[in-house]
């Protein structure tokens, strides 16, 4: 089982807490990423667990993380070139990894939009100044195991 081909968006979460073992594992996949030019200081990474941090989260973003009980808030440098590709690449080693773990997750966008205009929550949820959040990953259990659709064809791909 190949942990990539496993993986897939998930929105659905049961209210069971990722355990700490498996929240460092994910960490570690995190810590793995590529980093554009070896600039270590683009990204940072909150992780949510609290709920009443994740409420307020939810509460601010039109619930676009789901009510996972787990969310990995990434945020980059604002105006860095880097941040959105080095945010996305290591979100995409944090997604796998979650899979590995049985653990569902999704790449979220739309919320972030509306995080950035509450900079006071980003505050409390850690970030620094000078930073913008650039993706939310909400992880938890899945609900339900929707069947994997075939994504063989997703993309054009040309060989010549
Ligand atoms: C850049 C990007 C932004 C996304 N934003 C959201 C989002 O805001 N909310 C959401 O539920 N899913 C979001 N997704 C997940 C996609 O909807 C999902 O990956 C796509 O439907 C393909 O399904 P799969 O991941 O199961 O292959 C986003 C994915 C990417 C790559």
């Amino acid at each position: 089982m190949n942990a990539i081909f496993e993986r897939e968006a998930g929105r659905k979460y049961t209210n069971e807490e990722v355990d700490e073992e498996k929240i460092q594992k994910l960490i570690d996949a995190f810590q793995a990423s590529p980093c554009a030019m070896h600039q270590t200081d683009v990204m940072e990474l909150s992780i949510i667990t609290k709920p009443e941090l994740l409420k307020k989260i939810e509460d601010s973003t039109d619930n676009s993380c789901y009510n996972a009980p787990l969310i990995f808030m990434i945020n980059t440098k604002k105006d860095s070139p880097f941040g959105e590709r080095d945010a996305s690449v290591a979100v995409e080693n944090v997604m796998v990894e979650a899979a590995d773990l049985g653990l569902g997750s999704v790449y979220v966008m739309g919320g972030v939009f509306a995080l950035n205009k509450f900079p006071e929550l980003q505050k409390e949820l850690g970030m620094n100044e000078g930073y913008e959040t650039t993706v939310l990953v909400p992880i938890g259990y899945p609900a339900d195991k929707e069947q994997v659709e075939d994504r063989s064809n997703r993309y054009k791909v040309v060989r010549k």
